[in-house]
């Protein structure tokens, strides 16, 4: 098989994300995004948190639904495409082992070459389904429900990280203190909405990490220390304060965020700034980011929602960087889910 015997045509890539609860797909055509098709999984709301199991069955389900409705809103055949890229890693193993399987059995049936992708590379490059985009080398604040890391991007296909939480991530961050809250699951949207109507009139104690690693777990106690002190004197404390305290938590957040993020590009002396992930879909994150680009004359990248959250389009426009690199995979390729960076 000659994979670069069709040089100068047409490169199309159809891509499989399937690391948590949302099964995704979607059709690249020269690095450019024809259809992104996502399935949100509703199962997991009454349970407060994403149950693995049943995020396994759900892909099962909606793997070929998705795939095919990205195909049809691409106006894309299936002889048409010239290879399949996936999510390897990091995420839940059953879930990635549905897109995965998928993959690699469509590129075998095919015979068109397989891509894995990096999820956390992959929100990232996020940035390149839309223009303007970043110049090289820039810096992404990457905020999820799983990660929160500051990444040097050197090229497409090199990036290093130069501080990580060591503990809950931003997303998770969220979606707890949403928890004590008496908020359904992911409440990091909940609270933004909530928030929009608040006052940021509650402090919680911010983390003392050095250097560019984050760290959650302390402003987690903190807000439910405060909260029980709170509803031993008023148990209607949480209803009457709700939209105060929502704004209180996403700015401790959001100030721990982008204290790290300062100093990441104080120490680069890079002023293309990014952020990613699901948490990069926050109003406030997003208008601080604005506003503090304009104070230290940074050019912030922030991407459109539907990039921010989990989808296939990050992972097509990550595996066509990959393809003109010619990384491509075998067939002996196994999902990851603890992939390393
Ligand atoms: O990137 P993502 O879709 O999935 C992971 O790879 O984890 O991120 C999901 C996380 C959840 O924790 C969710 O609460 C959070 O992103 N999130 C938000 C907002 N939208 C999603 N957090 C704060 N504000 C938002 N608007
Ligand atoms: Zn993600």
């Amino acid at each position: 098989m000659d994979y670069f015997s069709d040089v100068g045509k047409d490169i199309i890539i159809l891509a499989i994300e399937s690391s948590c609860d949302d099964t995704s797909a979607a059709v690249i055509k020269n690095g450019e995004v024809l259809s992104n098709i996502v399935s949100v999984q509703t199962a997991h709301q009454e349970y407060g948190g994403v149950v693995p199991e049943l995020a396994s069955r759900e892909h099962q389900v909606h793997i070929v639904p998705v795939v095919d409705a990205a195909l049809k809103k691409a106006e894309v055949s299936l002889e048409d495409l010239n290879a399949v890229a996936f999510t390897r890693g990091p995420g839940l193993l059953g879930s990635l082992i549905v897109g995965v399987t998928f993959a690699k059995s469509l590129a075998l049936s095919l015979d068109i070459p397989l891509i894995e992708v990096h999820h956390m590379h992959a929100h990232v490059l996020a940035h390149y389904a839309e223009s303007p985009h970043p110049q090289l080398p820039f810096l992404c604040l990457t905020v999820s429900g799983g990660h929160t890391q500051i990444v040097k991007v050197h090229s497409h296909l090199h990036m290093e990280i130069l501080g990580q939480t060591l503990d809950d991530a931003a997303g998770e961050a969220f979606d707890k203190a949403g928890k004590m809250l008496g908020l359904p699951y992911p409440a990091g949207p909940v609270m933004d909405k909530k928030a929009q109507e608040g006052e940021a009139k509650f402090a919680f104690s911010k983390s003392k990490v050095k250097g560019l690693d984050f760290s959650f777990s302390g402003l987690k106690t903190s807000i439910l220390y405060f909260l029980r002190d709170q509803m031993k004197e008023d148990p209607e404390f949480i209803n009457r304060e709700l939209v105060h305290i929502c704004a209180s938590v996403q700015k401790s957040i959001i100030v721990m965020l982008m204290d790290k993020l300062k100093l990441a590009a104080e120490q680069t002396g890079i002023t293309e700034i990014a952020i990613a992930g699901g948490v990069s879909a926050n109003s406030a994150l997003r208008t601080t980011l604005e506003q503090t680009a304009v104070e230290k004359s940074w050019t912030a990248y922030i991407p459109a929602f539907q990039y921010c959250r989990d989808n296939a389009a990050m992972i097509g426009v990550a595996g066509y960087y990959k393809y003109l690199a010619g990384e491509f995979v075998d067939q002996d390729i196994t999902a990851e889910a603890r992939l390393a960076f």
